[in-house]
């Protein structure tokens, strides 16, 4: 299962309410691997600190569509559940 958890911009909830589901899934003892859209560092280190893993970048400005399409499938395969967060 995949979730993207969006917003128009910047400010409007999108970290908040994604470390509060990886938190929720966390404690029912779930696997989740989280990933970040865009070059951030900041939020990334939160979703590790949450769920225990590396969270994985998809930026496709600093690399390309391809090639985040390619990572965020090789990522996904390796998992049962991963969250995508815009
Ligand atoms: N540690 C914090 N303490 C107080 N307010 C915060 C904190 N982190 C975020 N906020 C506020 O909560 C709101 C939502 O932030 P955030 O979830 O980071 O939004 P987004 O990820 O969409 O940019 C914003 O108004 C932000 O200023
Ligand atoms: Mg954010």
């Amino acid at each position: 299962m995949s979730l993207i958890i969006a917003g128009e911009r910047s400010g409007v909830g999108k970290t908040t309410v994604t470390l509060a589901l990886l938190a929720a899934l966390r404690q029912r003892q779930q696997v989740v691997q989280s990933f970040k859209v865009g070059p951030d560092y900041i939020d990334s280190m939160f979703h590790q600190r949450v769920t225990g893993r590396a969270c994985r970048s998809l930026d496709p400005v600093l690399t390309s569509e391809a090639y985040v399409q390619r990572c965020f499938g090789h990522i996904a395969k390796l998992q049962s559940m991963r969250w995508l967060k815009a």
